[in-house]
């Protein structure tokens, strides 16, 4: 079978996500495994080239790696490309995105493509004008335990669904006496940062893919902890809110309400859950796991303060099977992306997909800023 090789411009490697997910765990893994199958059995290998602001830095990773090309001019990789991919900071990924576009190169991008609705608009336009291949990452629907919810919510198992509660977060350090595990342009609004346009394109595809069309928002957005040390121990001003609790009524009748926070403590078996609540049964997905509870198999607990708790509720729910295996889901989407790029194989994660996402922030932004519920209208 034939072995082809597209060449793949990474510009942003050096960050959290471009490095580990994108470079390591998805890029080089694929090449490890002999590429990416198509559906004749032949397969596509990817050339990475490396593109950022810091030549030592892409030297350096170029070296460990083992990966021959990269450079600090996004124009002269450009020439090479087939497929431009970008993980920069959010704010910087607009104009590089859209030169890539302009080039005539199909692109792949980080969530939020964009800050601002109209910014995302304008590259699925562009990117449709130039009738190129696009594509965002919407990594959280390739978890294992979102996999398993899928399969439950196809299998009919909830009956009617009625309502989902997601709990994403954990502690991030203030970095005063302990680093912070995040970078500091997330807690300042002028540099793209937010938990809101971080997390709320997350969960706009999670409720669209799995739940139904979301129609309308309540948002409360809040900076709980007001300043933060950065990279280099200075003090800085937090101007983008750390913590949002969410409303989200979906077309169908379903409320979904989602709490994001950096500035809470876990006390969950996974750093994000959704319990789904059905006529016919309910599940806890996170990352990786699933539990459920059916119908028939629901205990019947009657309030009575005046007593002590002997039933052990966790002990009713059951673990739902692997039944697969399960990849990295960063890889899983690329490998969907090369095959969407390659065999025009379906890829439903595109930029009009990521609008949605950014217009979802927006709009969570403003309901939180005018304090009130605001109807989702289509774009
Ligand atoms: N899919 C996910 O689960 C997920 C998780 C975290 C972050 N993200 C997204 O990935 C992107 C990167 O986030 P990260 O956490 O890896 O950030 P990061 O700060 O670790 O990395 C950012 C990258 O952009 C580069 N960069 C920084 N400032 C720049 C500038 N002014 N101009 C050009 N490049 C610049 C950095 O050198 C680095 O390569 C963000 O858009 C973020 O929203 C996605």
């Amino acid at each position: 079978m034939s072995v082809r090789t597209i060449s793949v411009v990474m510009n942003g490697v050096t960050g959290r996500m471009g490095y580990r997910q994108h470079l390591v765990r998805s890029v080089l893994a694929i090449n490890e495994q002999g590429g990416v199958t198509l559906s004749d059995g032949g397969r596509v290998v990817l050339r990475p080239i490396l593109v950022g602001r810091s030549e030592a830095k892409l030297a350096d990773l170029a070296a460990r790696h083992d990966i021959a090309d990269y450079t600090t001019d996004l124009d002269a990789a450009l020439e090479q490309a087939d497929v431009y991919f970008d993980a920069q900071v959010t704010q910087a990924r607009v104009k590089s995105v859209l030169k890539a576009i302009e080039a005539g190169k199909h692109v792949y991008a980080e969530k939020p493509t964009a800050e601002t609705v109209q910014e995302a608009v304008a590259l699925a336009e562009a990117a449709k004008a130039k009738g190129i291949k696009n594509g965002v990452v919407q990594d959280k629907l390739f978890l294992p335990g979102l996999l398993k919810l899928k399969r439950l919510i196809d299998g009919g198992f909830f009956g009617r669904i009625l309502s989902v509660r997601g709990e994403f977060g954990y502690w991030v350090f203030e970095g005063d006496w302990q680093s912070a595990q995040r970078p500091s342009w997330n807690y300042r609004a002028a540099d793209g940062g937010g938990i809101i346009l971080d997390m709320f394109p997350h969960w706009h595809y999670v409720l669209e893919n799995l739940f139904g069309q979301v129609e309308s928002v309540y948002a409360k957005a809040v900076t709980h902890i007001p300043t933060r040390v950065d990279e280099q121990g200075r003090t800085y001003e937090a101007t983008a809110d750390d913590a949002a609790y969410g409303i989200f009524e979906l077309s169908g009748g379903i409320i979904a309400q989602i709490n994001s926070s950096w500035a809470v403590r876990v006390n969950r078996d996974e750093l994000v859950e959704f319990q789904v609540d059905g006529t016919h049964g309910s599940a806890v997905a996170g990352l990786r796991n699933c539990r459920v509870q059916s119908r028939a198999t629901t205990p019947k607990p009657v309030w009575n303060p005046d007593l002590p708790v002997t039933a052990r509720f966790r002990d009713d729910w059951q673990e739902v099977p692997d039944n697969a295996d399960f990849d990295n889901g960063f890889k899983t989407q690329w490998e969907l992306f090369v095959r969407h790029v390659v065999e025009d194989a379906p890829f439903p994660y595109d930029f009009a997909s990521g609008a949605r996402g950014v217009r979802l922030a927006e709009l969570g932004l403003r309901s939180s800023a005018e304090g009130r519920r605001i109807a989702v209208e289509e774009l």
